[in-house]
Order: C-alpha cells, then sequence, then structure tokens
C-alpha cells in the first residue's frame, strides 16, 4: 500500500488503489486473522477513501469497500446467515466528533424526543465478534461476523467456552421462563496475561505464538478441531440483543437489554455507565478519563461505544451504509506510532543470546516515550528487510518491550543502510555463533562479562534469591570493578573497598549487606533457579526441588529419574544434567556451599498415618466448570487433602474432576481409562474418614 497519495494522481486512481488496499487489509484482518498494518492506519486509509468518494459522487460503486460490511467468509466453515445485518460502528477521535455526533443525533429526533434521550456507554472490547443464537433456552448455533451478511458457523468451539451460557437462563434457580428464539452480539476475547503466558510457553516450546490477544482469540475460536479452542483461556462478553421472539416483557433500552442478559446468565461489562442527553459533559469527561485507565483492564479495550438508550429511538435513528447512527466508537490514539530507525545495536543477554535492539528517535505511544524497541533476531530483521534510517511502525501492546513491526519501504529515499548481525560479542569481543537450526545467535564465551551482569541481575531478582538492595546497577558495578567473576563472588563482596564507592554510604552498605547476608537462607529451589539453568525458571525450580531437595542430590540426578517428575519433560531434564556435568557448575555449588548459602531444604516431614490425608499421594486435574466450586477452591480443596493438581491428564492423573463442558481432558481420561469424578464425588471422597479406592 502506499500511504502518502501522489500529488500528481487524479482522483479515480487513487479511489481505485485506495479500494484495492482498503479490501486487501480487511481480507487480511478479517479472514486471515493476520493483519499487515493497524488499526490507525487502516482507518486512514478508510478514510481518506470514504472523503473522496464523497468529493466525488460519479465515482461511488455499490462494491465499494465503503458501503458493505467489511469481511469475507473464510471457505472452511459452514456458512450462517445473521438474523439481522451485523453492522460495524463508525468512529470518533476527538472530543468535536463525540460532540458533531451528539448534534446530529438531537437534530434528526427533534424536539419532542430529547426529554426522553439518554446514552448507555460501553467499552469497546478487542477481540472477535460472535453471534449466539438460543431456541427454547438453548444455544444452538454461534457464529463469526464474517462480511456482515453471513458468517462462519463456530458452534463446536464457542460451546468449549467457559463463560458461555449453554442453557439459558444460566442459573436454573432464577426462575426466568427462557425466551422462543435469543441471538446476542458478543466479543470472544482472552486476558493479556492469558496471551502472554500461552506465548511463553509457545515460544519455550518453538511452537508458533500470536502477535497479540486479539489474534490469539481469533485464532483459537477458529480451529477446525474444537479440541484446541477448547485449551484456550477464551471468554465472552455480550452487549447487544440481535433478535428476542417469545418475551412477554422485552426490554426497550440498551441498558434494559444488558441486564436482561446479565439475568440469564450472559457476561455482561460491570463499567457500563448512563447519561441523559443534559449530562453529555460528564459523558465526554467519563470517556476522557477511560483512556487513562483502559491500559489497567485484564483485557484490551481500545474504544469505548456510546449508544443511543431507547431502542425505539435508536429505531428511529436507523443507519447509513454500514453504520448505526445511533452508535459511535470513540477510538484511544493508537498503540503504534511511525518513527526513525537510528541504529541497530546488540544486547547480550544472561543465555548469552544477542538480540538486536532498535534506537529509535523517541516517540510517544500510549503516553510512554519510546526509544528502543526489540527487533527479536537476525532473521527478522532480514526477512522484513528493515534498514538503518528507515521509518518504521513499532507497536507498544500492554506491558510487553515495545517492537518494531515493519519499515515503511514506501519512505525510503535511497539513504538507508542494511544492517548485518556483527561477527563478536559487542562486549568480549569473542566470536558469536549461531547454533545450526535456531534462529539466535550467542555469545558462547561464559566469561564475557554482559552474561556475568545479566546472569547476577537474574541471581538476585524476586523471582530467585530475591536479595534486597541489588539490582542491574549493583550488577553492573561489581562486575565492571571485578568483584565478582562468578554468582558465588556475590558472598564474599569486599564491603570495605565499597565503602568507598561513591553514593555508597554506611547505611546503604549494611542494607546491602544484610540483603545478601538473608538470602543465604532461602528455600533452595531459589538457588536452583538462580543459576539459570536453561529451561529452569521458578515453576520448575519448584517442581525439581519437591522431589529432590537439595543440589547434593540433583547433582547426582540422571535425566531419566528427572524425567519421572509430573511436569519435567526430557528437555529439561536433559539441560539439567548437561549443566551439572559441568566441573565449573559443580565447583560453583561447592562455593556457594563453603559461603554458607543453603543447598539442600531440611528433610520434609514424614507423611503422618495412611489414612491422615483423604487424597494423599493422589494426582488430580480439574475440567470444566463446577457447579458450586470454583476452579481455585476445588484445587485447594484437593491440596488440603493431600492431592496434587496438574493441568494435563497423563498415566500418572488418579482421577480427573468433570464439570459443565469438560472439553478433551475427559476424552483423553476416558481414553486412558483415568476415573472421573464430579465435585459431589471428590467432596465426598475428601470428607474426613473416607479414603480413596483407587
Ligand atoms: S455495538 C451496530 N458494542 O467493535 C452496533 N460493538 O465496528 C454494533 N465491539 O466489531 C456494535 N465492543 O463487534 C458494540 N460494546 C460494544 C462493542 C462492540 C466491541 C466491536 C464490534 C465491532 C466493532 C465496531
Amino acid at each position: 500500500m502506499s500511504p502518502e497519495p501522489k500529488s500528481e494522481q487524479n482522483p479515480a486512481e487513487r479511489i481505485a488503489q485506495l479500494r484495492e488496499a482498503v479490501r486487501r487489509h480487511q481480507y487480511r484482518y478479517y479472514v486471515l486473522d493476520d493483519p499487515e498494518i493497524g488499526d490507525q492506519e487502516f482507518d486512514a486509509l478508510f478514510h481518506e477513501l470514504r472523503a473522496l468518494e464523497e468529493a466525488h459522487p460519479d465515482l461511488q460503486r455499490a462494491d465499494s469497500p465503503t458501503v458493505r460490511v467489511g469481511g469475507q467468509v473464510a471457505q472452511r466453515f459452514e456458512k450462517v446467515a445473521h438474523p439481522v445485518p451485523m453492522l460495524s460502528l463508525a468512529n470518533a477521535f476527538d472530543e468535536a466528533d463525540l460532540r458533531a455526533w451528539r448534534e446530529r443525533i438531537r437534530r434528526l429526533l427533534g424536539e419532542d424526543d430529547l426529554a426522553a434521550l439518554a446514552y448507555i456507554v460501553e467499552p469497546k472490547f478487542d477481540g472477535l465478534t460472535v453471534v449466539l443464537h438460543y431456541e427454547d433456552g438453548r444455544f444452538v448455533l454461534g457464529a463469526t461476523r464474517g462480511d456482515g451478511q453471513v458468517g462462519e458457523n463456530i458452534t463446536a468451539n464457542l460451546r468449549t467456552v467457559g463463560q458461555l451460557p449453554l442453557r439459558i437462563p444460566a442459573d436454573a434457580t432464577a426462575d426466568l421462563p427462557p425466551p422462543a428464539r435469543l441471538a446476542v452480539r458478543g466479543e470472544a476475547y482472552v486476558d493479556k496475561a492469558d496471551f502472554a503466558a500461552f506465548n511463553a510457553r509457545q515460544e519455550a516450546a518453538g511452537d508458533r505464538t500470536y502477535a497479540n490477544p486479539r489474534n490469539f482469540a481469533a485464532g483459537s475460536l477458529r480451529q477446525l478441531d474444537s479440541a484446541i479452542s477448547a485449551q484456550r483461556p477464551l471468554k465472552i462478553w455480550a452487549y447487544q440483543i440481535l433478535l428476542l421472539e417469545g418475551e412477554a416483557h422485552p426490554p426497550a433500552t440498551q441498558g434494559e437489554s444488558l441486564a436482561y442478559l446479565q439475568a440469564y446468565g450472559f457476561p455482561v461489562s460491570p463499567l457500563v455507565t448512563r447519561f441523559t442527553d443534559e449530562e453529555f459533559e460528564a459523558l465526554v469527561a467519563r470517556v476522557m478519563q477511560f483512556g487513562a485507565v483502559r491500559h489497567d483492564l485484564p483485557y484490551e479495550v481500545d474504544g469505548l461505544v456510546i449508544k443511543v438508550d431507547s431502542l425505539a429511538q435508536q429505531a428511529a435513528l436507523g443507519f447509513t451504509g454500514k453504520d448505526p447512527r445511533w452508535a459511535v466508537a470513540y477510538k484511544y490514539a493508537g498503540e503504534e506510532a511511525v518513527t526513525k530507525l537510528l541504529d541497530i545495536v546488540v544486547n547480550v543477554g544472561r543465555t548469552g543470546a544477542i538480540t538486536p535492539q532498535a534506537v529509535l528517535e523517541p516517540v510517544t505511544i500510549g503516553g510512554v516515550t519510546v526509544s528502543n524497541a526489540t527487533l527479536h533476531n537476525e532473521d527478522y530483521v532480514r526477512d522484513l528487510d528493515i534498514r538503518i534510517g528507515d521509518q518504521v511502525l513499532v507497536i507498544r501492546a500492554g506491558e510487553v518491550i515495545p517492537k518494531v513491526l515493519r519499515p515503511l519501504v514506501d519512505l525510503r529515499d535511497g539513504s538507508e543502510t542494511p544492517w548485518t548481525m556483527p561477527a563478536d560479542c559487542p562486549v568480549c569481543g569473542q566470536p558469536l555463533v549461531r547454533p545450526e537450526g535456531e534462529a539466535a545467535t550467542y555469545c558462547v564465551n561464559n566469561a564475557c562479562p554482559a552474561q556475568l551482569v545479566r546472569a547476577v541481575e537474574y541471581f538476585v531478582s524476586r523471582s530467585a534469591m530475591d536479595v534486597e538492595g541489588f539490582g542491574i546497577r549493583q550488577a553492573e558495578l561489581f562486575v565492571e570493578k571485578g568483584y565478582i567473576r562468578d554468582l558465588a563472588d556475590i558472598y564474599s563482596l569486599p564491603w570495605d573497598e565499597i565503602l568507598e564507592l561513591e553514593g555508597y554510604k554506611a547505611k546503604r552498605v549494611e542494607n546491602l549487606r544484610a540483603g545478601v547476608e538473608a538470602s543465604k537462607d532461602r528455600p533452595v529451589w531459589r538457588l536452583l533457579t538462580g543459576l539459570g539453568v536453561r529451561f529452569v525458571g521458578e515453576v520448575v525450580a519448584q517442581l525439581i526441588m519437591a522431589d529432590y531437595h537439595g543440589l547434593d542430590k540433583l547433582m547426582a540426578a540422571d535425566a531419566e529419574g528427572l524425567s519421572a517428575i509430573d511436569g519435567i519433560g526430557p528437555r529439561i531434564a536433559e539441560s539439567v544434567t548437561e549443566y551439572f556435568s559441568l566441573a565449573p557448575n559443580r565447583a560453583l555449588v561447592q562455593e556457594f556451599a563453603a559461603a554458607g548459602v543453603r543447598i539442600a531444604d531440611e528433610a520434609p516431614v514424614a507423611p503422618a498415618g495412611p489414612a491422615a490425608l483423604p487424597f494423599a499421594g493422589k494426582t488430580f486435574v480439574v475440567t470444566g466448570t463446577l457447579p458450586t466450586l470454583s476452579r481455585d477452591d476445588a484445587k485447594a480443596f484437593i491440596q488440603q487433602g493431600g492431592g496434587k493438581v496438574t493441568g494435563s491428564v497423563s498415566g500418572k492423573t488418579d482421577y480427573l474432576v468433570v464439570g459443565e463442558n469438560p472439553g478433551s481432558k475427559l476424552i483423553k481420561a476416558e481414553q486412558l481409562g483415568v476415573p472421573v469424578l464430579t465435585e459431589e464425588e471428590l467432596v465426598r471422597l475428601g470428607a474426613p474418614g473416607s479414603s480413596p479406592a483407587g
């Protein structure tokens, strides 16, 4: 696409070019779930096209992407016609747009109707639109938005979404008669934290990651195999009634519609507010304030939707083209920005991995000044042909490190220079190595000071030894001064010399020293974490130490013994044994011991009599929605009974506890012959005096 209109271009040409670009980007966004450009960039193209068409009505066409709802239907799912067209929303980007929208509504409604005019303000959830159909209280069909007229049948996948009521009212005691027919519009999404955790797991396993929570949600819902969807942490918000039949008291407003949906068991946002027309200033203030807090929400919200509350007024206002006049989406300035790539430098990580880093002309993205962004690895820079001097598109999604998405090739003037990975480590000067088949390049010099700094930083961090007052600055300083040559040197720092350093007054040094001293007595999994063995983070270290209780025993372990631990695969097991097979690493452990650092936990207390805990030695998996216990409650109940809870069903699982919507775990359990319990059976089994039969 060409973002800049060429001035000599005639309108017909430009319109044709824009239509082509808009169609292509809509296809990438809606059908492939793989957009090339961000919302803001897309909106700019779309608005330019609409403005040109308005200025040249003779060039308007019935098939322009401005007159139909965006998107196409992917061929692999069955098609479903929507009960009403699935409209989209016109956008407002500032206060003036909002006020203009209001004025138009006031004008169209006329004096008589103004007294009753009020607005509902809802979050604009950034997920995937879904249409949910219920007949006589049963969920019978679920579809994607598709092209607005026809969507894709994803019923099987939606059934796996825990929050989606399969029967309404979801609460059987609610004494509400189900309507004969109901169709609901909602948004399927995943929480930011669930997205990050999923990507981290995928990355560790070398599998495909998703660019953002929206793509993750979309990708998860469009799996042809619903067992995969079932394992994805999908959630849902319901926000519109599309069709309602056989209801004696149908809602008359959007506010009542939301209350209705909530009463029947749909997740409805608690962040909805209502304003009368007279309170419009307060509405504007709400919109502005929300922009600052939306990032703190656990899920992504890219704006607010403001809707006329009365459904009768909505009907009177109608729509233009594909947008209702009665609603508008207020969109906050995006999380993307374009800036100049000044340079590419490389960072040396704790494992010696070399990451190219973009040095950017500082730019504000979502209220934060960004001057660095990651470029992942050598191939990323090469495949995207990112050159020094390029204008680049930078994204900052939630809490994660900003990243360069791509160069804007059309803006090149020829002065840009390609980049290549340096041959030598910028810190120690030793040659860099890229193992065959790996995307990452490494500095393999164990004595590289950059690695040591990172290793120390990690060792003292909260995830590992949690040394108070010790951070990256101290790591850099003490390595530079030569006080720290290996991790154990942290326990023999020359405190008298440190007292002489600038900024290290007696009090500060005393605190630092106390922090170091206190860390000697941490549970041994923290020391194991701090060693920075590949694939051994805090969770894995705890799993290992729950079995081995000490580094002495662990050093003697073989890979087979380690992989017998639930949750430890062969890759981790090998990494651990490889680490301790190296003499310097074994010597390091002895140094810690000599310095008084605890390398083994106290012997575990021998279990009391056999009948003491009902679930002792048993491993459980919990799946689906239980009738009364939450997932966490069920877990706590099992653990209090001496049992263990794991995430996936395997040969080592003793029981699968199932609720509604169990998904693939139940199938797996049945295949493996793992006994299945209901919540009631679980509770009975855990009651004092009973002991599991298995
Ligand atoms: S109302 C006719 N309300 O934003 C009005 N849409 O183009 C229909 N969205 O993909 C939409 N949160 O699915 C409405 N609270 C909300 C929404 C919302 C997210 C989505 C919608 C559509 C896009 C707007």
